[in-house]
Parts: structure tokens; sequence; C-alpha cells
């Protein structure tokens, strides 16, 4: 399968899934990496693994709509299979969710249903949660929202600050993200029925 990512950073989770295409723990090829930001750590992982990347910045269109047809023809360009989505910091449009309906991941970093959007390591401190973690989801219309494939749990501890979770998570991130887009490029994950059906089991 032909994969793009779309980041907004780091790349940590983007340099996972080059690790694990690189390794063959992942059957499929990263055919691009799209920034919304210049200048990125993400961008530099994916020139020096030999990946195309390209940046398209929300000041060139100022429109949604606009801009996630510039990201539509891009990947349609780049006949793209999968996206998956690493800390990509934009919403996306309903026709272009639609357009990758079944065919788009996301990882979120709290475990859904809680702690949609942003601040959650900083949400869960605050609420006094014993336990944090990562899903990955289908992408969906509603904001992380989308059927969930896999969360990773993490324990909270009482001197906990919302950085130490954010790592303690995002380690679990970096071994479960692989995991998933494995099991896509396998054909053994789909979206049906508003679940996600791993090896033809609702998960
Ligand atoms: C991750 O924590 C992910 O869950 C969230 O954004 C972060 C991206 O980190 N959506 P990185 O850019 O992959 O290092």
């Amino acid at each position: 399968k032909r994969i793009a990512v779309l980041i907004s950073g780091f790349g940590s989770n983007l340099q996972a899934l080059i690790d694990a295409c690189n390794h063959c723990y992942i059957n499929a090829e990263i055919v691009l990496v799209v920034s919304n930001k210049a200048r990125v750590k993400g961008l530099t992982r994916a020139a020096e693994a030999g990946i195309d990347t390209a940046v398209i910045r929300a000041q060139e269109y100022p429109e949604r709509i606009d801009y996630d047809r510039a990201l539509a023809d891009l990947l349609a360009d780049y006949s793209v299979d999968l996206v998956v989505l690493a800390g990509f910091m934009r919403i996306l449009s309903t026709d272009f969710v639609n357009t990758y309906h079944g065919r788009m991941l996301n990882i979120h970093p709290s475990l859904l249903p809680k702690y949609p959007g942003l601040n959650t390591h900083q949400r869960a401190l605050d609420n006094g949660d014993k336990e944090s973690g990562c899903s990955i989801h289908f992408v969906t219309d509603e904001l992380d929202g989308g059927p969930i494939i896999l969360q990773a749990k993490v324990p909270i501890f009482a001197d906990d600050d919302a950085e130490r979770i954010a790592q303690r998570v995002n380690s679990q991130e970096l071994t479960s993200y692989p995991l998933v887009v494995k099991w896509f490029c396998e054909n053994r994950l789909i979206m049906r029925d508003k679940k996600a059906w791993l090896d033809n089991h609702p998960l």
C-alpha cells in the first residue's frame, strides 16, 4: 500500500512508521509526508529517509475547503491508499474525510472518548485520573470520535506533570501506531457499520 503521513511537528510517530516500513514490519511504502508547518523536525526525518515532502500552509489557503482540496489533489497525485494523521493539528473537512472513508487513521493522546481535543494530559491530571494513554481510531466527521481500533494505557503517578505523562504516552504510541498500520496494510483492519473490525471481529 501507498501511505501518506500528515504531520505538524516533531514527527516521532512518523519516525516509528518510517522505521517499521524500512524493517519490513509494515509491508507498505510511505510515499509522501505533508506538513502544515514549514521547518519542523518531522520534515527533516522524512527527507533523511528519502521520502517526498510537501508543506501546505494555512496562509496560502485561508478557506478550509481550498486547503483540503489542495491536500486531496496532492494525495491523489501520489495514488495514496492510506492517510495516517500523526500529530497533524488541523481539522479536515467532511469532503476530505469522505474521500478517505475507512482509509484514514488518527492517533490521539488520551483514552477516548475521554478528552477529545487539546491539552489532554493536563485535563487528565486536573480530574485526578489514575491512568491515561493513547487511542488510534478511524477518522470520521466527528473530531477524535471515529471507531477506536487500539488503545494503550499508562499509569498516572501522584507526582506527575503533563510533560511526564506525555512522554509516557508517547512511548506507547511509538509501538501502537505501527501495529495498527501493519494490520491495515495486511487488509486485516476495516471500518464497517461505524465500527472497526480486525480479522472480521468487531473491536
Ligand atoms: C502525539 O502525541 C499524538 O498523539 C498527537 O500529537 C503528538 C504527535 O507527536 N496527536 P509526534 O509529532 O509524532 O512526535
